[in-house]
């Protein structure tokens, strides 16, 4: 069956299998194992080893299902289904041993995703949505914060690991950071979504994300009320990904937009 409910219910199964396999292997020490895009954009073995038990897991429980991955790809296939993951999300945070990495994973039912779990896999933490069906954070529904003041806003954001990149996002964030109230950076997209979606955050953005950085926690954070959309009347995708109350997207929003915080490289 491929109903939300149920791909939630396996999802939750297997992120917390995943997440005990990646807090057991940062306590046996972790170092990365390769560089990807960056000589900052690291590899450890536990998020290899993470999206190779989650594969498994999918692949046990439902054979047919196509698997996007952070570490190992996926094509595009014909499957109605399609798992989206990333085995750890802040996997600098990881490296470190800071507080704040999590295993997120969706599922996507013909190209919508239909439902998601964040699991900070440091504190136990977990947040669920399937759509329609609204956000949780264990029993508690979620909701966004009320704030409409882009004043009093608390915004979270993140950088990419290519310099010049970062160099751009550094310029967007000195054209915005006078008109907030302040900025955070956790340093994992999926849980600083779900942090809109309780509300501790106010709203979010970031220009560069991948699918398997916000599939999950873009659908906690719509189901909780936020609006998540890209800029300008696109969808949320790699040019910018913007999750914030209904009362105070247009604000971020036009103020981004100004800034052009899509453009650049
Ligand atoms: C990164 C984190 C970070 C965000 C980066 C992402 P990774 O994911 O979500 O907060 O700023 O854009 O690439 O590399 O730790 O899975």
């Amino acid at each position: 069956m491929d109903r939300p409910v149920e791909l939630l219910a396996l999802a939750v199964s297997v992120a917390r299998s995943a997440s005990d396999l990646a807090r057991r292997m940062r306590a046996d020490g972790v170092a990365a194992v390769a560089t990807k895009s960056t000589a900052t954009d690291v590899v450890t073995a536990a998020d290899r080893a993470v999206e190779r038990h989650v594969r498994e897991r999918l692949h046990e429980a439902r054979p047919g299902d196509a698997v996007l991955g952070e570490e190992y790809g996926g094509e595009r296939d014909r499957a109605p289904v399609r798992w989206i993951l990333d085995p750890i999300d802040g996997t600098v945070n990881y490296l470190y041993d800071l507080p704040q990495y999590a295993v997120s994973l969706a599922a996507e039912v013909d190209g919508v995703v239909v439902a998601g779990v964040v699991r900070n896999a440091a504190t136990g933490r977990e947040w669920t949505a399937t759509r329609g069906g609204g956000a949780f954070a264990g029993d508690r529904r979620l909701a966004v914060s009320g704030e409409t003041d882009l004043a009093q806003a608390l915004v979270g954001t993140g950088f990419g690991y290519a310099a010049q990149r970062r160099l751009h996002q550094a310029r967007v964030l000195a054209g915005l950071i006078g008109h907030i109230r302040d900025i955070r950076r956790f340093g994992a997209a999926s849980i600083d979504l779900c942090m809109v979606a309780e509300g501790t955050l106010d709203a979010y953005y970031e220009k560069g994300l991948n699918p398997w950085d916000h599939a999950a926690g873009g659908l906690v954070a719509a189901e909780a009320g936020a609006l998540v959309t890209g800029l300008d009347g696109a969808p949320p995708g790699p040019d910018m990904v913007i999750a914030a109350p209904p009362g105070l997207h247009p604000a971020l929003h036009d103020r981004l937009s100004e800034l052009d915080a899509a453009g650049g490289p």
